[in-house]
């Protein structure tokens, strides 16, 4: 077509499919020198960050099904339900149940006593935690102590029923004693309900004393008795992390010092770890979940625990006697900050200690005299400014004279820039801070841009824990928030900067861990469930795929000499793993086109045969959702080289990991 010929609009066209073809990228060549390693990769890089939001423990990984179970709740009866209807229209006068506080338990304070006038009319019903997930055929144990103080209570009946109160399941128990005394029975589910209850009714009249009325499903991880969700760890399993944070989060600080986390009231018998609100219980109005309280059932022995499950390093992180700032920034005063210290130091006992030890022994009566390795230790979660400073010194020196080889982790404040961060970080580097905690919840945009943040921060200096992260689609905890594509992409184009600075950057989590569909109070969230199943996000498979895949030795790839970090929207990082003799090689495009790639091999051979991972969603606001978990998954396939040349058309918004082997 000649220029003369064309009409004014047919110009404009040419115009700008001229524009078009000068701006669509060439093919981009990628270098990667696979005989020099640039750092080890830590294997703690990619790990988990739990905390009790989003009804993660209590009505979550925690398995327990029935809600309040000990009567605790600051509404004793929040949970229960004394329908006024029978089957004979007989009501109230049927029983009525009462709490009542035991003397000289500080504990356990309260138990329930059931006035049983007509064992025909009465029931007690416990809602679960927005219902009961029971399977059909599944076994569930169930546990109550009862006492039989008068009357003539002969049995007590419990039965799961679905919302219209057909019965799903029953068992019995006959209590014998006037005394307290523990019962244990199987209870079956002959139909797979979400929204189960279980409903107590009586044989015979009188008074009757129920406390720890708990239900768990026989079929838990490891088959612990009382244990956790096997559908959920085995999530977190699979991500095979290097590490499991807990119990978080502002969780950790509490909105007063009176309801911060400590860690000594969540060990030892359950029924004697006393009930906690839960600081998330009401505070986001677009959110209320006035039900929402810590029984400790998951404590610090169960978290050791699951640590060691899934091969990750403990990170517990403990208040240093700052509530919230967000809420009451309550401080303890310096000269009172002992116990707080003590709580730390113990706490070191508690996991590592010979067994001859106070808290050694107690983990060994709970099951475990080896010894849980602890490694690293925080001190205090989000708190900024000096106090923050003043406290954390105080910790520092106590831990390290007792325990030099203990790594401590110390936070630098709820932004990841500003003046709070810029002084905790100065100071901080003045004290030689081992591992420095960064947190940010910004935008996918964000993200993106923020590939080099670590290109230019100290290899002599702290190391980074960059302790919880999450691209967010509307605004930092706005519960418009999802879990998109576009999300996760933009994470898995940040992680490649995270991992080209493995020099420097030691341990990352997204954050918050999980969330129950109806009980969440923050999103976006790595992981949702209900009460019966449970999915992992777009996020979720990318951090997945970054921790199984990070290899040991960090490796330089480059695009004429320069970092691949973001330049025509592409992203890269490369590394080699020395036990499996594998280069990985992980390319993000965040561009809605095609982007051809050919990375050169540099300096070794590999195999011509390889295999290629992709991640990618048609649309940038797709989720993987309860109906559709694995619509944002993996794809498989093999790869074929041609000599040194790696060539790959890397899909339009797409996370690609190249897996060569070594030869
Ligand atoms: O992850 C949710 C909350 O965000 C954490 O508790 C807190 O540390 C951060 O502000």
């Amino acid at each position: 077509m000649k220029l003369k010929t064309l009409t004014k609009q047919g110009l404009f066209a040419f115009l700008i499919t001229v524009l078009l073809v000068n701006t669509s990228v060439a093919q981009q060549e990628l270098s990667v020198n696979l005989s020099k390693t640039i750092a080890p990769i830590q294997p703690t890089m990619y790990g988990i960050f739990f905390e009790d939001i989003n009804f993660a423990a209590d009505g979550g990984l925690y398995a327990e099904m029935i809600k309040n179970r000990s009567f605790e709740f600051d509404n004793p009866f929040m949970g229960w339900l004394q329908p006024k209807s029978d089957r004979h229209s007989l009501n109230s006068n049927s029983g009525i149940a009462t709490a009542i506080k035991y003397t000289g338990n500080p504990t356990n304070t309260t138990y329930c006593r059931i006035k049983v006038n007509n064992d025909a009319g009465y029931q007690l019903i416990n809602e679960g935690f927005r219902g009961m997930g029971i399977k059909k055929d599944a076994a569930y144990n169930l546990y109550v102590s009862a006492a039989k103080p008068s009357g003539n209570i002969k049995t007590i009946i419990f039965q799961f029923i679905d919302e219209s109160g057909n019965v799903l399941g029953e068992t019995k128990i006959a209590p014998t004693t006037a005394d307290w005394k523990d019962y244990t029975v199987q209870i079956s589910a002959t139909k797979t309900e979400a929204k189960a209850k279980i409903k107590i009714t009586f044989e015979g009249t009188g008074d009757i004393d129920l406390d720890m009325i708990s239900l768990f499903p026989v079929d838990t991880w490891q088959g612990r008795k009382n244990g956790l969700r096997k559908d959920i760890v085995q999530l977190l399993y699979d991500m095979k992390p290097g590490f499991l944070r807990f119990p978080g989060g502002c969780i950790v600080e509490g909105r007063t010092l009176e309801q911060r986390y400590q860690w000594k009231k969540t060990v030892g018998a359950v029924e004697d770890r006393e009930i906690l609100i839960n600081r998330w219980n009401t505070e986001f109005d677009h959110k209320l979940t006035p039900d929402y309280f810590q029984t400790f059932g998951l404590g610090f022995f169960e978290y050791f625990l699951l640590s060691e499950d899934i091969g990750a390093e403990a990170l517990p992180i403990l208040s240093c006697g700052m509530a919230c700032q967000f809420n009451t920034g309550e401080l303890v005063p310096l000269e009172e900050l002992d116990p707080y210290v003590q709580d730390a130091l113990d706490l070191i006992e508690f996991a590592n200690g010979d067994i001859t030890t106070h808290w050694g022994k107690l983990r060994a009566d709970m099951g475990h005299p080896k010894p849980f390795n602890l490694k690293y230790i925080g001190v205090g979660n989000e708190q900024w400014g000096s106090a923050y400073i003043e406290r954390y010194k105080v910790f520092e020196k106590a831990i390290k004279s007792k325990y030099p080889n203990m790594i401590i982790v110390s936070g630098s404040g709820p932004f990841p820039e500003g003046d709070y961060f810029e002084y905790g970080w100065e100071e901080l580097k003045k004290l030689n801070a081992e591992i420095v905690d960064e947190h940010y919840y910004k935008s996918p945009q964000w993200f993106k841009d923020n590939a080099t943040r670590y290109d230019a921060y100290d290899r002599k200096g702290p190391k980074i824990f960059a302790g919880e992260y999450a691209a967010q689609s509307v605004a930092i905890a706005s519960p418009k928030n999802k879990n998109t594509w576009e999300c996760a992409l933009s994470e898995a184009a940040f992680i490649t900067g995270l991992e080209r600075n493995a020099e420097v950057v030691h341990l990352t989590s997204y954050a918050p861990l999980m969330a129950h569909a109806e009980g969440w109070q923050w999103t976006p969230d790595m992981i949702w469930f209900n009460n019966l199943d449970v999915y992992g996000t777009a996020n979720y498979e990318v951090q997945k795929l970054y921790a199984t895949n990070k290899g040991t030795d960090l490796l330089s790839i480059t695009n004429k000499g320069i970092d691949v970090t973001g330049q025509n929207d592409l992203y890269a990082t490369a590394s080699k793993d020395i036990k499996n003799k594998t280069v990985i090689i992980k390319l993000v495009n965040t561009s809605a086109k095609t982007q051809d790639v050919v990375v050169n091999l540099l300096g070794k051979k590999v195999s011509s045969k390889g295999t290629i991972i992709i991640l990618t969603s048609e649309n940038l606001t797709d989720e993987n959702s309860f109906e559709t978990p694995n619509k944002i998954s993996p794809k498989k396939a093999d790869f074929k080289l041609k000599g040194k040349r790696a060539s790959v058309s890397l899909q339009p918004n797409s996370f690609t990991i190249l897996k060569l082997k070594l030869i």
